[in-house]
């Protein structure tokens, strides 16, 4: 159980740098949690009009994840679920940030491609379909979500079924902003600017 304790404690702070925050402020484009809806994802620093930016946290908020659980993968194979749930909920609730951290979406997308990349494939190929579609990236990250213990599923990896379901209704639960916002029609679609919350 020390393993796991470590894993998940590891893992924890890797996934908890809130990549979104840091290279905002290293830009001089401002406190990301006081622009757009004050997420630290991408999607909101995409907002500040800076599109290299909101690339890089993509890819550094998607990295932690993989990084987390191919490390663990790398010590112990049998703890890479657990250092997943981890970088998941370093990201969504950082102790740096008072735990008011991301929707995690990003960070589902790294660890899923690294716990069984199929998973990551599918979680990626809803994503950019329903972006692509609809144009709100709060729906896509969603419908990713919902699909990846559906696609664990399909594809037998029974044992990251049930915490790829524990991930994607956090998911749901993070964004309980966006979903009013996308019931009362008020929700931006890529690239606008919402109103704070
Ligand atoms: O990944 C976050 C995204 O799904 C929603 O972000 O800033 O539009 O609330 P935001």
């Amino acid at each position: 159980w020390l393993g796991a304790l470590l894993a998940l404690l590891g893992s924890y702070l890797i996934g908890s740098i809130p990549f979104g925050v840091l290279l905002t402020r290293a830009a001089g484009a401002g406190d990301l949690r006081t622009i757009g809806s004050g997420n630290i994802g991408a999607t909101n620093v995409l907002r500040t009009g800076r599109k290299g930016l909101a690339a890089l946290t993509l890819l550094l908020d998607g990295g932690k994840g993989a990084v987390a659980v191919l490390i663990a993968a790398l010590i112990a194979p049998d703890l890479a679920p657990m250092a997943a749930a981890g970088a998941f909920f370093g990201h969504c609730y950082p102790v740096w940030l008072g735990f008011r951290g991301g929707k995690g979406v990003a960070t589902f997308l790294g660890l899923a491609l690294a716990l069984h990349w199929p998973c990551g494939l599918v979680f990626a190929g809803v994503w950019l379909l329903v972006a692509l579609v609809t144009r709100t990236s709060s729906l896509a990250g969603m419908a990713a979500a919902v699909a990846a213990p559906v696609s664990a599923a399909i594809y037998r990896e029974f044992e990251v079924v049930l915490l790829f379901l524990v991930l994607a209704i956090v998911v749901l639960w993070k964004h309980r902003a966006n979903i009013e916002r996308l019931l009362a029609g008020t929700e931006p679609r890529i690239g606008a600017k919402p109103p704070l919350g």
